[in-house]
């Protein structure tokens, strides 16, 4: 049988992972949020006290690094080799470590696999930076899915607000400025709109008009 694939790139904060998940849920498809893959390896990382800056010692420790993915009341886990890091990987910190170990080849070759593997064994959802444009080239819907630096700064100000968080909205935009900049510039998977994706630029939708949006392209690409 052949499975579809929807796949969701974006930057940090564009609500991406909010949305993508409950139309996942509403279209019975499993949805994959690879942004987390990429933070348990950062946080596996930051947990042996190897700088983000530190290429080999970072290559060194992949072979010691198992992620794996489970599902429970259809929310997604992370398991970093057996232990569920799912809130662990949540803090700016590890966002930032995310970031740079997302812009070692050998990290993304290893996450590759991993990834394609999944889109062979169900319907799925996927978001992440290059799903369109490397990972699953071939998938019939991309959405390359947007929104300002300002509106998504203050999106995530306040989910980190909620969680209780101590953060500031200038420390939070400067984040997301300096994860866009190291996102889009990186050699390898740059993030880039896919050139068959669908733009959708959110900063004047709420959740609902946005997963909406993302129903309304699934429907007309499937
Ligand atoms: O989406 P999220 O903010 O959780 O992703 C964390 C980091 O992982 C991003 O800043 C990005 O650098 C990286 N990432 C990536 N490729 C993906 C998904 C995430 O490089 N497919």
């Amino acid at each position: 049988m052949e499975y579809i694939s929807v796949a969701i790139d974006g930057p940090s904060g564009a609500g991406k992972s909010t949305v993508a998940r409950a139309v996942a849920a509403r279209m019975g498809y499993v949805y994959v949020d690879t942004g987390a893959m990429y933070r348990a390896i950062g946080l596996a990382v930051y947990r042996r006290g190897i700088a983000g800056e530190d290429t080999a010692g970072i290559i060194a420790s992949l072979p010691t690094v198992d992620i794996s993915l489970a599902y429970q009341d259809g929310m997604q886990h992370v398991l970093l080799n057996g232990e569920d890091v799912s809130e662990a990987i949540r803090t700016p910190e590890i966002s930032q470590y995310a970031s740079k170990v997302s812009a070692v080849p050998e990290v993304r070759r290893f996450l590759l696999d991993v990834q394609r593997d999944m889109a062979k064994n169900s319907n799925i959802l996927m978001d992440g930076r290059d799903i369109g444009t490397v990972i699953l080239p071939d998938a019939p819907v991309k959405i390359f899915l947007t929104a300002s630096a300002k509106t998504r700064a203050e999106r995530r100000y306040r989910e980190l607000k909620e969680k209780g968080q101590q953060v500031t909205l200038e420390g939070v935009l400067a984040d997301i400025q300096a994860r866009d900049r190291q996102d889009t510039t990186r050699a390898v998977a740059p993030l880039r709109q896919a050139d068959d994706a669908v733009l959708l630029d959110t900063s004047a939708l709420d959740l609902e008009q946005s997963i909406a949006a993302v129903l309304r392209i699934i429907r007309e690409k499937t």
